[in-house]
Protein backbone atom coordinates (compact mmCIF):
# COMPACT_ATOMS: atom_id res chain seq x y z
CA UNK A 1 0.00 0.00 0.00
CA UNK A 2 1.39 2.91 -1.20
CA UNK A 3 0.28 6.11 1.07
CA UNK A 4 -0.20 9.38 -0.45
CA UNK A 5 0.16 12.97 0.68
CA UNK A 6 -1.21 15.72 -1.22
CA UNK A 7 -0.52 18.82 -1.08
CA UNK A 8 -2.81 21.71 -2.35
CA UNK A 9 -6.21 20.63 -2.24
CA UNK A 10 -8.01 22.89 -4.41
CA UNK A 11 -9.81 21.69 -7.67
CA UNK A 12 -7.23 19.31 -8.93
CA UNK A 13 -5.76 18.37 -4.95
CA UNK A 14 -9.40 17.14 -3.89
CA UNK A 15 -10.04 15.60 -7.06
CA UNK A 16 -6.36 13.72 -7.13
CA UNK A 17 -7.27 13.03 -3.13
CA UNK A 18 -10.83 11.07 -4.23
CA UNK A 19 -9.64 9.18 -6.52
CA UNK A 20 -6.03 7.89 -4.25
CA UNK A 21 -9.09 7.52 -1.57
CA UNK A 22 -11.86 5.77 -3.98
CA UNK A 23 -10.30 4.56 -7.19
CA UNK A 24 -6.49 3.57 -7.32
CA UNK A 25 -5.54 0.03 -6.10
CA UNK A 26 -2.91 -0.20 -3.92
CA UNK A 27 -2.71 3.77 -2.90
CA UNK A 28 -4.04 5.25 0.08
CA UNK A 29 -4.65 8.98 1.04
CA UNK A 30 -2.03 9.05 4.69
CA UNK A 31 -3.33 13.15 4.57
CA UNK A 32 -3.30 16.58 3.22
CA UNK A 33 -1.76 20.23 3.39
CA UNK A 34 -3.09 23.19 2.02
CA UNK A 35 -2.65 27.24 3.33
CA UNK A 36 -6.31 26.65 3.38
CA UNK A 37 -6.88 24.65 6.61
CA UNK A 38 -10.37 24.19 6.29
CA UNK A 39 -9.67 22.74 2.78
CA UNK A 40 -7.20 20.38 3.90
CA UNK A 41 -9.30 19.69 7.02
CA UNK A 42 -12.18 18.30 4.32
CA UNK A 43 -10.73 16.65 2.04
CA UNK A 44 -8.51 14.23 4.22
CA UNK A 45 -11.83 14.04 6.45
CA UNK A 46 -13.92 12.40 3.45
CA UNK A 47 -10.85 9.38 3.69
CA UNK A 48 -10.72 7.01 6.12
CA UNK A 49 -6.93 7.51 8.37
CA UNK A 50 -6.15 10.50 6.85
CA UNK A 51 -5.46 13.66 8.45
CA UNK A 52 -4.86 17.06 7.77
CA UNK A 53 -1.29 18.47 8.88
CA UNK A 54 -0.32 22.00 9.90
CA UNK A 55 3.22 22.14 8.02
CA UNK A 56 3.86 20.74 4.64
CA UNK A 57 7.64 20.10 5.74
CA UNK A 58 5.49 17.75 8.72
CA UNK A 59 3.73 16.10 5.59
CA UNK A 60 6.62 15.27 3.51
CA UNK A 61 8.48 13.72 6.35
CA UNK A 62 5.74 11.85 8.40
CA UNK A 63 6.85 8.37 8.68
CA UNK A 64 3.14 7.34 7.20
CA UNK A 65 3.69 9.62 3.93
CA UNK A 66 5.32 7.26 1.45
CA UNK A 67 4.69 9.52 -1.60
CA UNK A 68 3.57 12.59 -2.44
CA UNK A 69 1.21 14.73 -4.86
CA UNK A 70 1.65 18.27 -5.28
CA UNK A 71 -1.38 20.31 -6.68
CA UNK A 72 -0.80 23.68 -4.84
CA UNK A 73 -0.01 27.08 -7.23
CA UNK A 74 2.19 26.86 -10.01
CA UNK A 75 4.85 29.12 -7.46
CA UNK A 76 4.77 26.74 -5.10
CA UNK A 77 6.36 23.68 -6.53
CA UNK A 78 9.60 24.58 -6.79
CA UNK A 79 10.08 24.11 -2.80
CA UNK A 80 7.70 21.61 -2.39
CA UNK A 81 9.46 19.02 -4.96
CA UNK A 82 12.86 19.85 -3.46
CA UNK A 83 11.48 19.37 -0.12
CA UNK A 84 10.58 16.15 -1.26
CA UNK A 85 13.54 15.44 -3.25
CA UNK A 86 15.40 16.60 0.22
CA UNK A 87 13.38 13.80 2.11
CA UNK A 88 13.84 10.86 -0.56
CA UNK A 89 10.35 10.99 -1.45
CA UNK A 90 8.73 10.20 -4.87
CA UNK A 91 6.72 13.09 -6.34
CA UNK A 92 4.42 13.07 -8.62
CA UNK A 93 3.96 17.16 -8.88
CA UNK A 94 1.23 18.73 -11.25
CA UNK A 95 1.98 20.86 -14.30
CA UNK A 96 3.92 22.49 -14.22
CA UNK A 97 7.18 21.31 -12.61
CA UNK A 98 8.07 24.87 -12.38
CA UNK A 99 7.44 28.08 -13.32
CA UNK A 100 10.78 28.91 -15.19
CA UNK A 101 13.35 27.66 -16.61
CA UNK A 102 15.60 28.17 -14.04
CA UNK A 103 13.33 26.46 -11.05
CA UNK A 104 12.87 23.38 -13.33
CA UNK A 105 16.94 23.41 -13.67
CA UNK A 106 17.13 23.43 -10.14
CA UNK A 107 15.04 20.33 -9.54
CA UNK A 108 16.42 18.22 -12.13
CA UNK A 109 19.98 19.42 -10.91
CA UNK A 110 19.09 18.18 -7.28
CA UNK A 111 17.30 14.54 -8.85
CA UNK A 112 20.25 14.34 -11.16
CA UNK A 113 22.72 14.54 -7.85
CA UNK A 114 20.41 11.98 -5.77
CA UNK A 115 21.26 9.82 -8.73
CA UNK A 116 17.98 8.10 -9.09
CA UNK A 117 14.49 8.91 -10.90
CA UNK A 118 11.94 10.14 -7.93
CA UNK A 119 9.83 12.91 -9.80
CA UNK A 120 6.35 12.58 -12.60
CA UNK A 121 5.07 15.53 -14.03
CA UNK A 122 1.39 15.43 -14.05
CA UNK A 123 0.97 15.77 -17.94
CA UNK A 124 -2.13 13.07 -17.74
CA UNK A 125 -2.93 13.50 -21.49
CA UNK A 126 -0.09 11.43 -21.94
CA UNK A 127 -1.66 8.59 -20.32
CA UNK A 128 -4.97 9.32 -22.04
CA UNK A 129 -6.36 6.37 -24.33
CA UNK A 130 -7.34 8.74 -26.96
CA UNK A 131 -3.92 10.43 -27.64
CA UNK A 132 -2.41 6.67 -27.21
CA UNK A 133 -4.07 5.72 -29.79
CA UNK A 134 -2.97 8.42 -32.42
CA UNK A 135 0.38 7.58 -31.17
CA UNK A 136 -0.01 4.01 -31.79
CA UNK A 137 -1.28 4.91 -34.97
CA UNK A 138 1.08 7.54 -35.76
CA UNK A 139 4.13 5.29 -35.06
CA UNK A 140 2.36 2.24 -37.38
CA UNK A 141 3.48 4.17 -40.18
CA UNK A 142 -0.27 3.66 -41.71
CA UNK A 143 -0.23 7.75 -42.27
CA UNK A 144 3.41 7.98 -43.30
CA UNK A 145 5.47 10.64 -42.13
CA UNK A 146 3.78 13.19 -39.75
CA UNK A 147 3.41 17.24 -41.48
CA UNK A 148 1.63 19.47 -39.60
CA UNK A 149 -0.33 19.01 -36.34
CA UNK A 150 -3.63 21.12 -35.58
CA UNK A 151 -4.52 21.28 -31.94
CA UNK A 152 -7.38 22.95 -30.26
CA UNK A 153 -7.61 23.64 -26.44
CA UNK A 154 -11.21 25.39 -25.27
CA UNK A 155 -12.51 26.63 -22.28
CA UNK A 156 -15.97 28.17 -21.38
CA UNK A 157 -14.49 30.66 -19.31
CA UNK A 158 -11.29 31.89 -17.41
CA UNK A 159 -10.66 34.07 -14.50
CA UNK A 160 -11.66 37.56 -15.34
CA UNK A 161 -8.11 39.57 -15.52
CA UNK A 162 -6.00 36.59 -15.38
CA UNK A 163 -2.58 37.51 -17.59
CA UNK A 164 -2.45 36.54 -21.03
CA UNK A 165 0.87 34.40 -20.58
CA UNK A 166 -1.34 31.91 -18.28
CA UNK A 167 -2.31 31.04 -21.54
CA UNK A 168 0.41 29.95 -23.08
CA UNK A 169 2.11 28.71 -19.26
CA UNK A 170 -1.00 27.37 -17.84
CA UNK A 171 -3.04 25.95 -21.36
CA UNK A 172 -0.65 25.68 -24.56
CA UNK A 173 1.57 23.88 -22.09
CA UNK A 174 -0.12 20.63 -22.11
CA UNK A 175 -0.13 20.60 -25.80
CA UNK A 176 3.41 21.32 -26.20
CA UNK A 177 4.36 18.47 -23.66
CA UNK A 178 1.87 16.17 -26.07
CA UNK A 179 3.34 17.73 -28.86
CA UNK A 180 6.92 16.12 -27.88
CA UNK A 181 5.79 13.38 -26.84
CA UNK A 182 3.29 11.75 -29.75
CA UNK A 183 6.41 13.31 -32.26
CA UNK A 184 9.03 12.00 -30.30
CA UNK A 185 10.33 15.47 -31.30
CA UNK A 186 11.63 18.65 -29.66
CA UNK A 187 9.90 22.35 -30.03
CA UNK A 188 12.75 24.72 -31.99
CA UNK A 189 11.39 27.68 -32.27
CA UNK A 190 7.42 29.26 -31.83
CA UNK A 191 5.15 32.35 -32.84
CA UNK A 192 2.12 33.35 -31.27
CA UNK A 193 -0.25 35.29 -33.61
CA UNK A 194 -3.33 37.29 -31.68
CA UNK A 195 -6.49 37.58 -33.57
CA UNK A 196 -8.63 40.25 -31.94
CA UNK A 197 -10.16 38.87 -29.08
CA UNK A 198 -13.50 37.55 -27.49
CA UNK A 199 -15.34 40.48 -25.32
CA UNK A 200 -16.23 38.15 -22.56
CA UNK A 201 -11.32 37.85 -22.51
CA UNK A 202 -11.60 41.28 -21.24
CA UNK A 203 -7.95 42.73 -21.41
CA UNK A 204 -6.60 39.17 -22.18
CA UNK A 205 -5.29 38.44 -25.47
CA UNK A 206 -7.45 35.32 -25.78
CA UNK A 207 -7.82 33.30 -28.16
CA UNK A 208 -4.61 33.27 -29.43
CA UNK A 209 -2.92 30.81 -32.20
CA UNK A 210 0.91 29.33 -31.46
CA UNK A 211 3.07 27.82 -34.24
CA UNK A 212 5.28 25.39 -33.34
CA UNK A 213 7.89 24.54 -35.09
CA UNK A 214 9.71 20.88 -34.64
CA UNK A 215 13.47 19.52 -35.49
CA UNK A 216 12.07 17.54 -37.95
CA UNK A 217 10.40 19.97 -40.10
CA UNK A 218 6.87 19.03 -38.84
CA UNK A 219 4.58 22.85 -37.90
CA UNK A 220 2.04 21.95 -34.97
CA UNK A 221 -0.45 25.12 -34.65
CA UNK A 222 -2.20 25.23 -31.05
CA UNK A 223 -5.28 27.42 -31.20
CA UNK A 224 -5.95 28.47 -26.93
CA UNK A 225 -9.30 29.95 -26.06
CA UNK A 226 -10.06 30.34 -23.12
CA UNK A 227 -13.28 31.96 -22.90
CA UNK A 228 -15.34 30.01 -25.68
CA UNK A 229 -18.24 29.90 -23.82
CA UNK A 230 -19.93 26.60 -25.52
CA UNK A 231 -17.83 24.26 -23.49
CA UNK A 232 -14.51 22.60 -22.50
CA UNK A 233 -12.72 20.89 -25.97
CA UNK A 234 -9.41 19.60 -27.24
CA UNK A 235 -8.83 18.50 -30.96
CA UNK A 236 -5.76 17.38 -32.36
CA UNK A 237 -5.22 16.30 -35.88
CA UNK A 238 -2.37 15.14 -37.51
CA UNK A 239 -1.56 15.25 -41.27
CA UNK A 240 0.32 12.69 -42.52
CA UNK A 241 2.05 12.35 -45.86
CA UNK A 242 -0.78 9.35 -47.22
CA UNK A 243 -3.86 10.14 -44.48
CA UNK A 244 -4.98 12.12 -41.20
CA UNK A 245 -5.56 11.00 -37.67
CA UNK A 246 -7.91 12.64 -35.67
CA UNK A 247 -8.17 12.14 -31.64
CA UNK A 248 -11.18 11.02 -30.34
CA UNK A 249 -12.81 11.14 -26.89
CA UNK A 250 -13.00 7.74 -26.10
CA UNK A 251 -16.78 7.56 -24.45
CA UNK A 252 -18.32 9.97 -26.81
CA UNK A 253 -22.35 9.46 -27.65
CA UNK A 254 -23.42 10.99 -30.43
CA UNK A 255 -27.31 10.89 -30.01
CA UNK A 256 -29.76 11.39 -33.29
CA UNK A 257 -33.22 12.56 -31.99
CA UNK A 258 -35.70 14.95 -33.08
CA UNK A 259 -34.41 15.88 -36.16
CA UNK A 260 -31.29 16.53 -34.63
CA UNK A 261 -27.79 14.91 -34.26
CA UNK A 262 -26.16 16.01 -30.61
CA UNK A 263 -23.17 15.39 -28.54
CA UNK A 264 -22.81 16.68 -24.75
CA UNK A 265 -19.47 18.90 -24.42
CA UNK A 266 -17.82 18.65 -20.87
CA UNK A 267 -17.62 21.55 -18.65
CA UNK A 268 -14.39 21.45 -17.96
CA UNK A 269 -11.06 19.41 -18.18
CA UNK A 270 -12.08 16.76 -15.41
CA UNK A 271 -14.87 14.89 -17.26
CA UNK A 272 -12.70 14.93 -20.51
CA UNK A 273 -9.69 13.48 -19.04
CA UNK A 274 -11.33 11.24 -15.89
CA UNK A 275 -9.78 8.54 -17.72
CA UNK A 276 -6.35 9.99 -18.25
CA UNK A 277 -5.72 11.11 -14.51
CA UNK A 278 -6.80 7.74 -13.28
CA UNK A 279 -4.35 5.99 -15.13
CA UNK A 280 -1.71 8.53 -14.15
CA UNK A 281 -2.05 7.95 -10.64
CA UNK A 282 -2.96 4.20 -10.89
CA UNK A 283 0.75 3.30 -13.02
CA UNK A 284 2.57 5.69 -10.82
CA UNK A 285 1.35 3.77 -7.77
CA UNK A 286 1.98 0.38 -9.46
CA UNK A 287 5.26 1.66 -10.46
CA UNK A 288 6.02 2.63 -6.68
CA UNK A 289 5.04 -0.86 -5.34
CA UNK A 290 6.77 -2.90 -8.17
CA UNK A 291 9.81 0.26 -7.51
CA UNK A 292 9.79 -0.46 -11.67
CA UNK A 293 10.64 2.66 -13.87
CA UNK A 294 7.19 4.77 -14.32
CA UNK A 295 5.87 6.00 -17.80
CA UNK A 296 5.04 9.31 -16.94
CA UNK A 297 6.57 12.72 -17.60
CA UNK A 298 9.82 13.36 -15.88
CA UNK A 299 11.65 16.04 -14.35
CA UNK A 300 13.34 16.62 -18.32
CA UNK A 301 10.36 16.94 -19.45
CA UNK A 302 8.88 19.53 -17.13
CA UNK A 303 12.15 21.05 -17.99
CA UNK A 304 11.99 21.48 -21.86
CA UNK A 305 8.06 22.53 -21.78
CA UNK A 306 9.46 25.27 -19.47
CA UNK A 307 11.95 26.31 -21.99
CA UNK A 308 9.01 26.17 -25.07
CA UNK A 309 7.23 28.00 -22.66
CA UNK A 310 9.82 30.51 -22.39
CA UNK A 311 10.11 31.03 -25.67
CA UNK A 312 6.37 31.24 -26.35
CA UNK A 313 6.01 34.10 -23.76
CA UNK A 314 8.59 36.01 -25.42
CA UNK A 315 7.04 35.44 -28.94
CA UNK A 316 3.82 36.88 -27.43
CA UNK A 317 5.67 40.00 -26.16
CA UNK A 318 7.44 40.55 -29.30
CA UNK A 319 5.16 39.55 -32.19
CA UNK A 320 8.17 37.78 -33.61
CA UNK A 321 9.45 34.13 -34.56
CA UNK A 322 11.19 33.02 -31.08
CA UNK A 323 13.71 29.82 -30.96
CA UNK A 324 13.49 27.84 -28.00
CA UNK A 325 16.74 27.74 -25.93
CA UNK A 326 19.30 24.61 -25.81
N1 LIG B 1 -3.10 18.49 -15.16
C1 LIG B 1 -4.14 19.26 -15.34
O1 LIG B 1 -4.97 19.01 -16.19
C2 LIG B 1 -4.36 20.47 -14.46
C3 LIG B 1 -5.59 21.13 -14.49
C4 LIG B 1 -5.77 22.22 -13.65
C5 LIG B 1 -4.74 22.65 -12.84
N2 LIG B 1 -3.55 22.00 -12.87
C6 LIG B 1 -2.45 22.45 -11.98
O2 LIG B 1 -2.77 21.98 -10.66
C7 LIG B 1 -2.36 22.94 -9.70
C8 LIG B 1 -3.56 23.35 -8.86
O3 LIG B 1 -4.53 23.93 -9.70
P1 LIG B 1 -6.05 24.06 -9.23
O4 LIG B 1 -6.86 24.32 -10.45
O5 LIG B 1 -6.40 22.92 -8.36
O6 LIG B 1 -5.97 25.40 -8.37
P2 LIG B 1 -6.84 25.81 -7.10
O7 LIG B 1 -6.68 27.29 -6.97
O8 LIG B 1 -8.20 25.23 -7.17
O9 LIG B 1 -6.08 25.09 -5.88
C9 LIG B 1 -4.81 25.46 -5.46
C10 LIG B 1 -4.71 25.16 -3.97
O10 LIG B 1 -3.37 25.41 -3.55
C11 LIG B 1 -3.44 26.00 -2.27
N3 LIG B 1 -2.20 26.69 -1.98
C12 LIG B 1 -1.77 27.90 -2.42
N4 LIG B 1 -0.56 28.19 -1.90
C13 LIG B 1 -0.21 27.13 -1.15
C14 LIG B 1 0.92 26.81 -0.35
N5 LIG B 1 1.96 27.65 -0.25
N6 LIG B 1 0.95 25.63 0.29
C15 LIG B 1 -0.08 24.76 0.18
N7 LIG B 1 -1.21 25.00 -0.52
C16 LIG B 1 -1.25 26.17 -1.18
C17 LIG B 1 -4.65 26.92 -2.34
O11 LIG B 1 -5.12 27.27 -1.05
C18 LIG B 1 -5.63 26.05 -3.11
O12 LIG B 1 -6.42 25.23 -2.26
C19 LIG B 1 -1.71 24.10 -10.47
O13 LIG B 1 -0.32 23.92 -10.48
C20 LIG B 1 -2.29 23.95 -11.87
O14 LIG B 1 -1.43 24.46 -12.86
C21 LIG B 1 -3.35 20.92 -13.65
Amino acid sequence: MIRVGVIGTGVMGAYHAHLLNDTIAGAALAGTFDIDVGRAAEVAGQAPGARAFADPQELITADDVDAVLIASLDPTHEEFVLACLGAGKPVLCEKPLAPTVEGCQRILDAEAALGHRLINVGFMRRHDPGYVAVKTALHSGEVGRPLIVHNVHRNPTNRPGIPSTMLISGTAVHEIDILRWLLTDEVTAVTVHRPRSAPAAGDTIDPMLLVLEMTSGVLADIEVFTNASYGYEVRCEVVGETGILTLDPRDAVTTRVAGTMQQAIPGDWRPRFAEAYRIELQEWVHALETRQPSRGATAADGLMAARVVEAGIAALATGARTEVSA
